[in-house]
C-alpha cells in the first residue's frame, strides 16, 4: 500500500484533535491524538454528510472524551468511530487507517470513500 505523510505527531495536541487535508473551506480529516496513538476519521458525519467541527479543529466534547458533530450533536467514540448518541446512533465514521512511525503519522495515499 502506498502511504503518504499526514503530519508529525508533534503537530497534534495530545488529548486533542485537528482537522487536516484542507480543501476549500473544509478539512477532509478529523485527527485525534491520545498519547502515542492517533485516530483518523473522514470529517463526514453519517447523519447528513457534513463536516463535524463547529470551528476549525474543534471536534471534541468539552472533556475531550469523544467526537461531537456540532450540527445536531451526534456523539462518536474516538477509538471505534461508533455513534452512541444523537440522530445517527448506531452508525459509524469512516476510518482512515494510519500508522505512527518515527514521530510521523502516515495514511494511505488514497483515502477511503464515504459509504452509506
Ligand atoms: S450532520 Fe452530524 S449530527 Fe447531523
Amino acid at each position: 500500500m502506498t502511504t503518504r505523510h499526514l503530519c508529525d505527531l508533534a503537530d497534534l495536541p495530545d488529548g486533542g484533535a485537528r482537522g487536516l487535508l484542507r480543501e476549500g473551506f473544509e478539512d477532509r480529516l478529523c485527527v485525534v491524538r491520545q498519547g502515542q496513538e492517533v485516530f483518523v476519521w473522514l470529517n463526514d458525519c453519517p447523519h447528513e454528510h457534513r463536516p463535524m467541527e463547529y470551528r476549525q479543529d474543534q471536534f471534541l466534547s468539552a472533556d475531550g472524551g469523544h467526537i461531537v458533530c456540532f450540527a445536531h450533536s451526534a456523539h462518536f467514540d474516538i477509538r471505534s468511530g461508533h455513534c452512541f448518541a444523537g440522530p445517527c446512533t448506531g452508525q459509524h465514521l469512516v476510518r482512515v487507517p494510519c500508522e505512527v512511525r518515527d514521530g510521523a503519522v502516515w495514511i494511505p495515499a488514497e483515502l477511503p470513500t464515504i459509504f452509506d
